[in-house]
């Protein structure tokens, strides 16, 4: 069984990133889930009030973080770069146990509910280079804060407005790219999917 937590860079109800999100749900292979941790009620990151405990959407997120075999981000790209929400939940999921209170489950010992945990990226923007960009920094970001980041295989769905029909990802090409980054990241778990416990 691999548990799959999907973090959506978009907080836009009608979000393409989102969409790439239910098609990656659409295409999961046998034994493996995809539940979509929610960022969009995370306060913006400051460590005053990190005391005496992480506010409560900061525990619930972190929480659902600790039961990923893996993580699948799709992400928007802001300003040629990350999307300010993603990286604020990145902040709040990257601080160590004991800052802000516990939430790692019983004989979990990793330090952040990011350590070691393999995680793939893709990305959907109207735009003509795929979130390309955005990805790039995201890598450095995942990596800086000990997660195992898929070297490959990747999505770029640039020109988002062909590709998606009524809110949904409809482009085979599209649809195909986006199950073969599924498929890599549940063999990558099996590879790279080591615990610090
Ligand atoms: C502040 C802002 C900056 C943006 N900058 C870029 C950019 O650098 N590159 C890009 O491809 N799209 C950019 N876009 C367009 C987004 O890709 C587009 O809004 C996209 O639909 C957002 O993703 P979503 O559909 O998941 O919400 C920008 C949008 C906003 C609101």
């Amino acid at each position: 069984m691999t548990r799959i937590v999907g973090i959506c860079g978009s907080l836009r109800a009608a979000s393409y990133n989102r969409g790439l999100l239910r098609a990656a749900a659409a295409s999961l292979p046998p034994g493996a889930t995809l539940e979509v941790a929610e960022i969009g009620a995370l306060p913006l990151f400051n460590e005053d009030i990190e005391k005496p405990e992480w506010p409560e959407p900061v525990q619930g997120f972190r929480r659902v973080l600790w039961t990923a075999d893996a993580v699948l981000v799709a992400t928007p790209e802001y300003n040629a770069g990350i999307p300010g929400v993603l990286k604020n939940a990145i902040d709040w999921a990257s601080r160590f146990e004991g800052l802000g209170g516990r939430t790692a489950p019983e004989g979990d010992a990793r330090k952040t509910p990011l350590q070691d945990v393999p995680v793939a990226i893709m990305g959907a923007t109207p735009g003509s280079l795929g979130t390309a960009r955005s990805q790039q920094q995201l890598r450095t970001v995942l990596l800086n804060v000990g997660m195992r980041v898929m070297p490959s295989p990747e999505a770029y769905v640039g020109g988002a407005k062909g590709r998606f029909a009524e809110g949904e990802l409809a482009d085979e090409a599209s649809r195909a790219q986006v199950a073969k980054v599924v498929a890599g990241l549940v063999a990558w778990a099996g590879l790279a999917g080591r615990r610090a416990t």
